[in-house]
């Protein structure tokens, strides 16, 4: 039997999964309490600040316990937000166990739920810990109660405070008694599993594995069976908070494997790695393509940063293989990128990356999903709602749906049913966990939860609803394409592609509130909403003259400098549309549709 334990830990955010990990790492001894930074494992600067965890890591603890045995723990950490599924699931096929955090005070939540229904799915040996049970409003029991009748977990939990380290000893106990070791499969052909990689700008991209049968060492060719790519193996090892060389990595390890690898595209997340000359025969199941679900428009907000963008662009994607992009030109916007992300966290991250790491700024158009049409007999995708046909050129056209998992208190029952109704969700499932947690699951067009859904929730249930997806077959709908022109001429910026029932108060929430935001020209500027070149609905700003000037009475030059320059630089960042200028602000109105 071997002593090796390979294990995660699933939680909903915030339920303290990475301050577990920190103690854990420190009750093993792998770092001292004086090296300890808070929160280790999520080392991107931008992660801290979210506090959310983006990318799987893996770390390897060695662990002797009190009869003098010695094991090896290796935490897989993964991440914890739904735009990421994919990539929990390939972390949780490299482990035979789970860790499963609750939090004391906020019970059992949507993702609790999702990311329960992933281990049991990898068929992972469930260990529950309730945590936080330092806080005066920790309710023990109603957790439990939770747990045993939301999950189907009926394990006895452990007790935890993450925070004072308590019944730490008792989770790793757990971890060795119950997690199964992992098989040792040495005499066949090398299989490791690819769970995730990095770029290093010195060594390329790093793969982390965990090898199921056979081994991998140094000097070996391998290949990765789903993407064709063979590689000599320069350097494999394990991570033990930094990269630890060894001679090889053997049946049941985990660990790195350097080759000299320059494209993070050949190196697929659920991909088998094997030697090219002996290969397995059994490359693990569950690979699947990941492709972007949502897309949106990044512009720069200078056209000189054109170039900046693109190159940013590039150096993201040598790290972030879901990224996709390509150029794209928008009337109303100029040079810029379409570019697509796994969701629209996934797009914040990239938005604030650039705005952080490239010091660009950037203008992003509101986010939507990619539909199918049906047109004379031939499908095409849409990826833009700017190339969205024509009804009359319709045949059929499908949208993509999620299946939504949303946890939330009976208080705020009526309200969030209202808000899916609104969002065109039809309700799946409604189960009461209790007498005051209800589960409910809803299938819902991608497109009506990309775009402010998340708030919405929030705000419906003073924060307490918690909200998890996964992607569902996409399904026919009644969508139209619906066109915002300014002074007679359309802002393809603008365009979004709607219900039909919705269409009417989208067009007037638009052209209102873009009514408000433009300011007046020297001219009527009429703002128009047309479906099928139909006008549905109109607004105008009326004329005005505009004389900074009339404040300053008297001859303070000075003064006078100022307010024009103060009025160029209000000019700058307007975009000029035809004759009229519009604001940046217009164009975030966009995103707020409700
Ligand atoms: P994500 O990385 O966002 O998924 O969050 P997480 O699950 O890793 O949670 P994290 O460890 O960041 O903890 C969230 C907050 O809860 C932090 O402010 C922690 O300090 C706090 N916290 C974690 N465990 C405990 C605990 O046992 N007791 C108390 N009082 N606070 C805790």
């Amino acid at each position: 039997m071997s002593n090796i334990r390979n294990f995660c830990i699933i939680a909903h955010i915030d339920h303290g999964k990475s301050t577990l990990a920190d103690r854990l790492l420190e009750y093993t001894g792998t770092i001292s309490r004086r090296e300890m930074k808070d929160q280790i494992l999520d080392d991107m600067e931008l992660e801290r600040e979210r506090g959310i965890t983006i990318k799987a890591k893996v770390v390897r603890m060695d662990y002797t316990d009190k009869n003098g045995v010695k094991y090896i723990l290796n935490l897989i950490d993964t991440p914890g937000h739904v735009d990421f599924t994919y990539e929990v699931s390939r972390s949780l096929a490299a482990c035979e166990g789970a860790i499963l955090v609750i939090d004391a005070t906020q019970g059992v939540e949507a993702q609790t739920l999702a990311n329960t229904m992933l281990a049991r799915n990898a068929k992972l040996k469930i260990i529950p810990v309730i945590n936080k049970i330092d806080l005066p409003t920790a309710d023990a029991n109603s957790a439990y109660e939770q747990m045993k009748e939301g999950l189907e977990v009926d394990a006895d939990p452990i007790l935890a405070s993450a925070k004072e380290g308590l019944g730490i000893r008792e989770i790793v106990d757990s971890v060795i008694a119950n997690v199964p070791p992992a098989k040792v499969v040495k005499e066949d052909p090398l299989s490791a599993l690819v769970f995730d990689s990095f770029y290093d700008s010195y060594r390329g991209v790093i793969v982390i594995i965990r090898v199921f049968a056979g081994k991998i060492r140094k000097g070996m060719k391998v290949k990765f069976m789903v993407s064709d790519a063979e590689y000599e193996v320069l350097e494999v090892g394990y991570i033990k908070m930094k990269m630890i060389e060894s001679d090889e990595l053997s049946s049941g390890e985990v660990g790195y494997v350097v080759a000299r690898i320059k494209d993070i595209h050949n190196i697929k997340i659920g991909d088998t790695i094997t030697e090219s000359e002996n290969p397995t025969r059994h490359p693990h199941k569950g690979y699947k393509e990941i492709n972007p679900f949502v897309f949106a428009g990044l512009y720069p907000n200078m056209t000189s940063e054109y170039d900046g963008l693109k190159t940013a662009l590039g150096k993201l994607k040598l790290s972030d293989s879901s990224l996709v992009y390509f150029p794209e030109t928008s009337v109303a916007l100029g040079f810029g990128f379409r570019c697509g992300f796994l969701g629209s966290l996934h797009l914040e991250i990239v938005k604030e990356r650039l705005e952080r790491e490239f010091g660009l700024n950037i203008l992003v158009t509101a986010p939507n999903v990619i539909y199918k049409a049906k047109s004379k007999d031939k499908f095409v995708k849409i990826d833009n709602p700017a190339k969205f046909l024509n009804s009359s050129d319709i045949e059929e056209i499908w949208e993509p749906y999620v299946e939504a998992t949303i946890v939330c208190p009976v208080d705020y029952l009526g309200s969030i049913l209202d808000l899916c109704r609104k969002r065109r969700g039809k309700q799946m499932l409604m189960k009461y966990m209790n007498t005051k947690i209800v589960i409910l699951k809803y299938h819902i067009p991608l497109a009506e939860i990309i775009i402010g859904f998340y708030d919405a929730l929030k705000s419906a249930s003073k924060g307490y609803a918690s909200f998890d997806y996964v992607h569902i077959n996409p399904q026919l709908g009644d969508l139209v394409k619906l066109e915002i022109m300014i002074n007679a001429e359309v802002v393809d910026a603008f365009t979004v592609i709607t219900h039909k029932d919705k269409a009417q108060s989208i067009a007037h929430y638009l052209t209102e509130k873009l009514r408000d935001i433009i300011p007046r020209h020297m001219f009527e500027v009429p703002i128009q909403a047309k479906v099928n070149n139909k006008i549905i609905a109109r607004e105008t700003i009326s004329v005005v003259r505009k004389d900074v000037l009339a404040k300053c009475y008297g001859g303070d030059i000075t003064r006078k400098r100022k307010l024009l320059e103060k009025q160029k630089e209000g000019k700058r960042k307007m975009r000029r549309f035809g004759k009229v200028d519009i604001p940046p602000e217009a164009f975030i109105a966009v995103l707020k549709i409700d």
